[in-house]
């Protein structure tokens, strides 16, 4: 970022204009006395340039409503560009729903934060969320679960209330346009073949019911890796590729999220019928299986100018050395090392370490940090994380990294107010690291105290504050995982 100093009133006048020979995203905003200019090198960038300008304004500037008196802006010229293309947030509305207005709250503060992808984690084991018309019982079975597993403790504790909610098609075009509006783009993400439990219930004949009683199979009520997974029949490939349809005609973005994370074989191993497929299709064992699975809905997408982006287990198999289309992404969650791999096999890469970007983690060793999960993951470990690993640094795999995402998974985070103290303020470390090339952790602290917890306010976002978790954010006797 440039930035060119002087003080003045702000008139209050903004005026926008493309200039394409500024590149994409990029934008200078110019602050004078006869009001703000703000030149995009596409629509894009005349947005972001907007949200500097309401950094500018002040906190007040972040309320729905205008306040009080215009405030007074230095007069300026800003000159900025992101680093990365891709600046994602994921939010499991799978494991616990949010209700609509919740996720459009949450694109509105990704676009204060000048973020672009919000990739939605919409089905689970413990859940499906998307309505597709031509297999109701997704949602009428699919999107419901009995009770829900409290904190992830063992032995498991419970909330016996039951749990639920789906997004109605019109509900996710209206998400679809409302964040396209702030030029986010949304990855819907269908996850296969494990994560898969909530449609096995809703359709039993997707499970491997030569080794599992599949009708007895309910919406899973608690956390971890299942081995409910789906079969690899031709029907279920035909049934997927109709909820892809559907998919395809809600989402007009370019990436489908087809899952493929931490798909057990137990039963594969088990069932005569896979091993009957696995001999047919001619390939060598149970992971063979998976990525002729993934192989398949990587070509069907490519077939329709989509791409698929999975999780880092679809290099498993054999995938990587040949076989996924030249589109194919991956998400690379355990650690950076898949990633790399992906890139210097000549694949696109999102880089999302659990490690660095799990905002379920907790955030600091405080006793009352609440329900702990995985490792502690510090604003200051979000804000020092490089999307692009020294090996690849000076290379030209280093393109092949699309930039980063921080995922919030949501089993011990049941409402929207446990999702922004979890999402908050690391998520503002985050924005920084994948917009800036230059970036320096105390002066963003300085900042983070001087301005941004003030514009969180003023966005009613219930963060965590620095001094640590207030009373009402700790969940006392709610167990955890720790790392
Ligand atoms: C994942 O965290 N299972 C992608």
């Amino acid at each position: 970022m440039e930035y060119r100093g002087g003080s003045g009133a702000f008139g209050g006048d903004v005026r926008g204009r493309v200039d394409p020979a500024l590149g994409s995203e990029a934008y200078r905003l110019t602050v004078g006395a006869d009001g703000a200019e703000i030149v995009g090198g596409d629509e894009a960038g005349v947005f972001w340039g907007r949200q500097t300008l309401r950094q500018l304004l002040g906190p007040d500037s972040f309320r729905p409503a205008t306040i009080g008196e215009p405030p007074v802006v230095p007069y300026v010229t800003i000159e900025d560009r992101p680093r990365f293309g891709w600046r994602g947030f994921m939010l499991d509305v799978a494991r616990h729903f949010m209700p609509k207005d919740g996720v459009l709250r949450y694109v509105d503060l990704l676009a204060a934060h000048k973020l672009n992808v919000l990739h939605l984690h919409l089905t689970d084991d413990q859940g499906w969320r998307v309505e597709i018309e031509r297999y109701p019982r997704l949602t009428e079975v699919g999107a419901w679960r009995r009770r829900s597993q409290r904190g992830w403790g063992q032995p498991p504790q419970w909330d016996e209330r039951p749990h639920g909610g789906f997004y109605t098609q019109d509900d996710l075009r209206e998400i679809v346009a409302y964040a396209a509006e702030r030029h986010i783009t949304v990855v819907p993400e269908i996850d296969i073949p494990g994560h898969s439990q909530a449609a096995i219930a809703a359709y039993p004949e997707l499970g491997n019911g030569d080794v599992v009683d599949v009708e007895a199979l309910e919406v899973k009520t608690d956390w971890g890796v299942n081995p409910n997974v789906l079969n690899a029949s031709e029907s279920t490939l035909r049934f997927y590729e109709g909820v892809l349809e559907e998919v395809l005609d809600i989402f007009p973005g370019t990436f489908v999220h087809m899952g493929g994370d931490e798909c057990l074989k137990d039963q594969w191993q088990r069932s005569p019928a896979a091993q009957a497929r696995i001999r047919e299709l001619g390939v060598a064992d149970e992971e063979g299986l998976q990525s002729w699975i993934i192989r398949h809905f990587d070509r069907w997408l490519a077939e329709r100018g989509r791409r698929l982006i999975g999780w880092d287990e679809i290099m498993e198999g054999g995938l990587l050395e040949g076989g996924l289309s030249e589109g194919a992404t991956i998400a690379s969650w355990r650690g950076c090392d898949p990633g790399i791999a992906a890139a210097e096999a000549g694949h696109d890469v999102v880089m999302c370490p659990s490690e660095a970007v799990y905002l379920d983690y907790r955030q600091s060793e405080d006793d009352g940090e609440p329900v702990p999960v995985g490792k502690v993951n510090t604003l200051e470990d979000v804000y020092r994380f490089d999307p692009v690993p020294p090996r690849l640094v000076g290379t030209s795999h280093a393109e092949r990294v699309l930039g980063a995402q921080a995922n919030m998974w949501t089993e011990v985070a049941e409402t929207p107010q446990r999702v922004d103290y979890q999402t908050f303020p690391r998520l503002v470390a985050f924005a920084e690291t994948v917009w800036s090339e230059r970036r320096d952790f105390e002066s963003f602290r300085r900042r983070l105290n001087a301005a941004h917890y003030a514009r969180l306010d003023a966005l009613g976002v219930d963060y965590r504050p620095p001094s640590g978790p207030r009373p009402w954010h700790s969940r006392p006797g709610i167990l955890g995982y720790s790392r």
